[in-house]
């Protein structure tokens, strides 16, 4: 009999795009696990919603009755410090009781003790959480993505100035989507393995070579400002980034220019058949989508 998947935090942007996929893929039984199924409308055909909230036990037990595998995608809980971690322990050990077979975690590069990122905590106490099961399991370390650039290009563009504290340090940026197609393939392969893969896109970027990327395809000349973590604090504060992401922020910049973000592997064309969207093609299809002045 096919084996019944389960994909926690259907309702966010990668857990949507991965059931998506997973429907595609895998001909059994698919349940989309949320806080809040009245949000899964238009779900493809035959995948069944169900209401799995880490901070809530007893959804966690109801939900993962009867499912094989399943992937748990990290929570967006930065609100205190020790939350996200007790929501992801709280999803492992209940599919763990629950008698599921395989756990996938979407997780982050390199979040072992010394990383200066202030949320690898999480993932690495997360990772520790899933292998003392004893389960096969996939650890999916997936880099940033590339649609966090959104995030800071229109500043960058209406500026034209890029502040940074990432140094010559690599990102391999990758594509949302394929992050998800990934992780739904691995779901559905339902290999026995106890594996740990970088997730990336296909080249590691510096800081310079994604702004002139950025000023070639989106036609505005953008120049790279480094900055001391401090005064990178200190600009992101004054230009009204909200105070929590400052550290994340000015950690993650830290984090590459210690050269901890991954080489690029082959982990999204060997998982999904497909090479990794490019960042040139990212970038490409935003032409147009901000308004840069002259
Ligand atoms: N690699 C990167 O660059 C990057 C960037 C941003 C975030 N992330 C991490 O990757 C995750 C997925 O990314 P995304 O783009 O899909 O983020 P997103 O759209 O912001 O989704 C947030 C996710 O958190 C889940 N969630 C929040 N509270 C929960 C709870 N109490 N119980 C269960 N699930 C809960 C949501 O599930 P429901 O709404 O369905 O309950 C949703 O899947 C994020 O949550 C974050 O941990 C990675």
């Amino acid at each position: 009999m096919a084996e019944t998947l389960l994909v926690t935090g259907a309702a966010g942007q990668l857990g949507r795009l991965a059931v998506e996929h997973l429907a595609t893929l895998h001909p059994g039984p698919i349940v989309a696990g949320t806080r809040d199924p009245a949000k899964l409308a238009g779900l493809p055909a035959g995948v069944a919603a169900r209401r799995i909230d880490f901070d809530d036990a007893a959804s966690l037990a109801e939900g993962f009755r009867g499912v094989d595998r399943v992937l748990i995608v990290s929570t967006d809980a930065f609100d205190r410090p020790g939350r996200r971690v007790a929501q992801h322990r709280a999803a492992v050990e209940a599919a763990a009781r629950a008698g599921v077979r395989r756990l996938l975690y979407t997780s982050m590069p390199n979040p072992e003790p010394g990383s200066p990122v202030v949320f690898a905590g999480d993932h690495h106490a997360t990772e520790e959480a899933v292998r003392a099961t004893g389960l096969p399991h996939t650890i999916l370390r997936v880099s940033w993505y590339q649609e966090n650039l959104l995030g800071s290009l229109p500043g960058i563009l209406a500026s034209g100035i890029w502040t940074s504290a990432a140094g010559e340090g690599r990102v391999p940026y990758v594509a949302r989507l394929d992050a998800a197609r990934a992780a739904a393939a691995a779901l559905a392969a339902g290999s026995a393995a106890r594996e740990t893969i970088d997730i990336t896109g296909p080249r590691g970027w510096t800081v310079a070579e994604v702004a002139d990327l950025a000023s070639r395809l989106l036609g505005k000349p953008i120049r790279v400002l480094p900055l001391e973590d401090a005064a990178l604090a200190e600009t992101l504060a004054r230009h009204g980034v909200p105070a929590p992401m400052v550290p994340v922020i000015v950690t993650m910049d830290r984090n590459t220019r210690e050269g901890r973000m991954p080489a690029p592997t082959d982990a999204v064309a060997r998982l999904t058949g497909t090479p990794p969207r490019t960042l040139e093609a990212f970038l490409e299809q935003l032409k147009g989508s901000f308004p840069v002045a002259a």
